[in-house]
């Protein structure tokens, strides 16, 4: 998830971010510092652990430095991510040399997929904790304050973190994630999250809804359920009258998120080409408050490497996809990830995914190289046999075909107007707001009078750069 996207969830800028929150109520006078890296799961799951530790009196700092536990919220996805973070634990063994005091803590796919030998490998580290483990924080603080070096990697069937109503790290109090699902069954053969984020589970539905209303209560204006794989999500209401079983699959819990508020846009991610039901697209064109975007990984235009990337669908059966959003919801932006040099890939299969690119002509794409992961079933079954020159050259080819593809769907809007949620002032210019629209476009125009942030407003595009539109409220 490596590249600068119109997507915050998969935003550069924010990759190891530090998250702050406005002090609570209780206060035991220590001071947390928490940044995450890899995908929008993690930082959602960063808002658990800031919302369980604020319950123990923790305030949180941006600074680290002025810290008393530093938590790093890791991803493992690709080997760079996980370099990345040793790096920064380099960083803070420097802040711990000052203080001895302090915690230094894992979090996340790191801490799950190295368990204890991180504790060999780091000796800074105090604490390695896993994603399913978080409720156990406060104990494993306290054992390290005893003088101990303190783990807890146990992956759950059940934890959906559902009850914990999470504080929002760094909101500008517009855009929220709601995490509806945990985990992931799916086994793609190059990827390591099964294995570092366990089985998937599916959230309360009503606990999602009450999540999101709560959130609009607030005045946020946009909510995007999160979860490796949405449209596997499967929640059964075994409690409700009269023993009757209710089950809620995700075309439903869209629905339910989508009547909470014609106002409250609804964004979704991530969804998967084998799992995608037609029924789903319906309820996406039925409702306008449901945004006409969705993130449908290819990963490879060829049958052969998908089938041993273990995906579970072919290239016929990802177009067919396709043609279905096409038919059920004509003007709808569909975004991907590809990998480049699978094991074993040849040119001819390299050009199919080159291929599968003209025939979709995604609007936007997160593309990467591909990483072998130890433990994965690609790792144990095929030799990484792409030289890395040869991998990037064909990233460069697909990011070459991505950037024309891209702004040819930028220019599609060039002279409609477009709705807006206003989000705030542009990067550039506080005479300037941004906002997306319907298919995650960032669009900036002047500030005007009776407009503020969290409202929606109809831009009329009148040019575009490579990643951005610009226009003027009409
Ligand atoms: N190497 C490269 N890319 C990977 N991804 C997952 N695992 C790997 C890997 N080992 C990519 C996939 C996935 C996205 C989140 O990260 O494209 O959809
Ligand atoms: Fe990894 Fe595949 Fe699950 Fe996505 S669907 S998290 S790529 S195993």
């Amino acid at each position: 998830m490596e590249f600068l996207t119109p997507d915050k969830t998969h935003d550069e800028s924010r990759q190891g971010e530090a998250l702050v929150i406005e002090p609570g109520e209780k206060n035991n006078g220590r001071k947390l510092y928490i940044e995450s890296y890899g995908c929008a799961m993690n930082f959602s799951d960063s808002e658990i652990v800031a919302s369980i530790l604020a319950e123990k009196g923790f305030e949180t700092t941006g600074d680290f430095n002025n810290a008393d536990v530093i938590f790093i919220n890791t991803c493992s996805i690709r080997e760079n991510a996980e370099t990345r973070v040793r790096n920064r634990l380099k960083e803070f063994a420097y802040a711990k040399g000052k203080n001895p005091g302090m915690v230094v803590g894992v979090l996340g796919c790191m801490a799950e997929r190295l368990k204890s030998k991180f504790l060999e490998e780091e000796k800074l580290v105090d604490v390695v904790v896993g994603p399913d483990a978080y409720r156990d924080l406060p104990n494993l603080i306290d054992k390290v304050d005893g003088g101990q070096k303190a783990v807890n990697v146990l992956l759950s069937r059940e934890e959906t973190y559902a009850d914990i109503s999470p504080v929002r790290l760094n909101s500008n109090g517009i855009n929220a994630f709601v995490s509806i699902m945990r985990g992931c069954d799916n086994m793609c053969s190059f990827c390591v999250v099964p294995f570092t984020r366990g089985r998937e589970r599916s959230r309360d539905a009503y606990s999602v809804v009450a999540e999101c209303q709560d959130l609009f209560n607030k005045g946020y204006r946009e909510v995007t359920l999160l979860g490796q794989n949405v449209d596997s999500y499967k929640w059964s209401a075994t409690q409700l009258a009269e023993g009757a079983t209710e089950v809620v699959n995700f075309a439903n819990l869209l629905e339910m998120v989508a009547l909470v508020n014609p106002e409250l846009r609804v964004r979704f991610s991530t969804s998967h080409p084998k799992d995608i039901t037609d029924e789903v697209l319906h309820t996406i064109a039925k409702y306008d408050n449901i945004c006409n975007y969705i993130h449908l990984p290819v990963q490879s235009g060829n049958s052969r490497v998908l089938e041993i990337m273990n995906r579970t669908y072919d290239r016929e059966w990802y177009m067919e996809r396709v043609d279905a959003i096409r038919r059920i919801i004509p003007d709808c932006a569909i975004s991907t990830d590809i990998i480049t040099g699978f094991c074993t890939e040849t040119e001819d299969e390299h050009n199919e995914t080159l291929s599968m690119m003209d025939y979709v002509q995604y609007d936007y794409a997160y593309m990467f190289m591909y990483s072998e992961r130890p433990g994965t079933l690609a790792a144990k079954r095929y030799a990484d046999d792409i030289p890395e020159p040869i991998k990037a050259v064909r990233l460069n080819q697909v990011v070459a075909k991505q950037r024309e593809s891209s702004h040819y769907r930028l220019q599609q809007h060039v002279g409609r107007v477009d709705r807006v949620l206003i989000e705030g002032f542009s990067k550039k210019s506080d005479k300037d707001y941004c906002g997306r629209n319907d298919k995650n476009a960032m669009v900036v125009f002047p500030v005007q009078e009776g407009y503020k942030p969290g409202q929606y407003a109809n831009v009329l595009v009148e040019k575009c750069t490579s990643a951005t539109l610009i226009g003027r409220i009409v």
